[in-house]
């Protein structure tokens, strides 16, 4: 009998990809559906990035393999960016680009976790961590995101998940799925007690320049964290570059040598041509971000103040990212059911809070990279399908 390897049982995939499936398969039954579930921008990357990546295609330089953590020049000038934007001095040979900010999650929990190594959690969270997690042999410890403290995460339970066989904290700021933002307070809170236990971050930053309030601070530029820290950062979310699988790390020199070593046996490298786009990408004029930005705001506003008019809903305003995270606790269901039940009786594709752990119990997530238009339109149907369950 065929059999397969028991770490697949510890995989957890992306609730996304398994709703927009069940949606593309509701289309194809002629059924109207609005897609809210996944976290991608729904605009094109900006024109001068396809060009210069044209350009480095023609060039054979940028054809051909190249190093597994990075071709030289981009990693100097994804160094560069990174010194300019966190403040704080970063080299090249600190740097690997990976194809997709993805891999560098999963290549750097691999070189860091043991099995029986404990690493903490925000919960709700992207899938990908705890996948990571689990998959090498780690167990994960979570921390709630609580509602009533702005999705913060509460430093004092953190604190105390700490013990001998931790390894790891990861952080994600602005938040996928609540939108949160970590309190320069709390990134300074957690900075001293991984110093003071001797941990690594992992700090997933890839939602950095979408953010509609404040600024955006890295764990990576306080004092004697540069050292502790993996910054995940990426082109898929400012530069609408999903498809284009391009991210990269930072993280101390010798990390970087363990990560080429696991790169090099998954993927060999990233494309040449795309990591020399990606220095055009960061360099380059900001106003198509900045744009779509401004355009993920007033979506952000439209679908707060809608989902708060329905009644049994209730809704924070994220302060970055593009995803609202609302209460629907009141109506009795759990959240998978409600997932399931706007999609098949609304037409409206969007993920139950539990995609993100068992702290998303009670919660939605819906992604506002889709029109105004659509946004209003899904409203109104899950307003409509809602009042049939009060
Ligand atoms: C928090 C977070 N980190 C990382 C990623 C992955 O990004 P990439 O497309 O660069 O692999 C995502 C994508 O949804 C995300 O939400």
């Amino acid at each position: 009998m065929k059999s397969y390897s028991r770490g697949l049982d510890r995989l957890i995939g992306e609730g996304a990809f398994v709703v927009l499936a069940r949606a593309r398969e509701l289309e194809a039954q002629g059924r109207s559906i609005i897609h809210l579930e996944i976290g991608e921008p729904d605009f094109d990357t900006p024109q001068f990035i396809k060009d210069a990546c044209v350009k480095y295609l023609q060039d054979h330089r940028y054809t051909h393999y190249s190093p597994s953590t990075g071709l030289r020049e981009a990693r100097e000038a994804y160094a560069r960016y990174v010194s300019q934007t966190r403040g704080v001095p970063v080299s090249y040979d600190e740097v690997a680009i990976t194809p997709g900010a993805k891999a560098i999650i999963f290549a750097s929990l691999l070189a860091l976790v043991d099995i029986g190594d404990e690493v903490i959690l925000p919960n709700p969270a992207y899938p990908s961590y705890e996948s990571a997690v689990r998959f090498v042999g780690g167990i994960p410890r979570f921390v709630p995101l609580l509602e009533d403290q702005g999705f913060e995460l509460d430093v004092e339970y953190l604190k105390k998940q700490i013990n001998s066989r931790t390894k790891a904290i990861v952080l994600n700021s602005p938040s996928n799925p609540t939108g949160g933002i970590l309190s320069e307070e709390t990134l300074k809170a957690i900075a001293e007690a991984a110093i003071e236990h001797d941990l690594w971050v992992l700090s997933d930053e890839i939602y950095s320049e979408i953010i509609y309030e404040g600024v955006h601070k890295s764990i990576l530029s306080l004092p004697g964290m540069k050292e502790r820290t993996v910054m995940v950062d990426g082109f898929s979310k400012t530069f609408a570059m999903t498809g284009w699988r391009l991210g990269y790390g930072v993280m101390p020199k010798d990390l970087v040598e363990h990560i080429s070593l696991i790169l090099n046996n998954m993927f060999s490298c990233a494309n040449g041509f795309v990591q020399m786009s990606g220095i055009d990408a960061l360099f380059g004029p900001r106003d198509e971000t900045l744009k779509m930005v401004a355009e993920f705001k007033k979506r952000r506003d439209a679908i707060v103040d809608g989902l708060n008019d329905i009644p049994g809903v209730r809704c924070r305003k994220p302060s970055g990212a593009f995803y609202a995270f609302p209460n629907v606790s009141s109506f009795g269901k759990p959240s998978k059911w409600l997932a399931r039940y706007l999609l098949d009786e609304a037409g409206v594709a969007l993920l139950s809070g539990t995609d993100f752990g068992e702290f998303g119990e009670g919660y939605l997530r819906l992604s506002y990279a889709n029109s105004l238009e659509n946004i209003q339109e899904g409203l109104k149907r899950m307003r409509e399908a809602l009042a049939k369950l009060r």
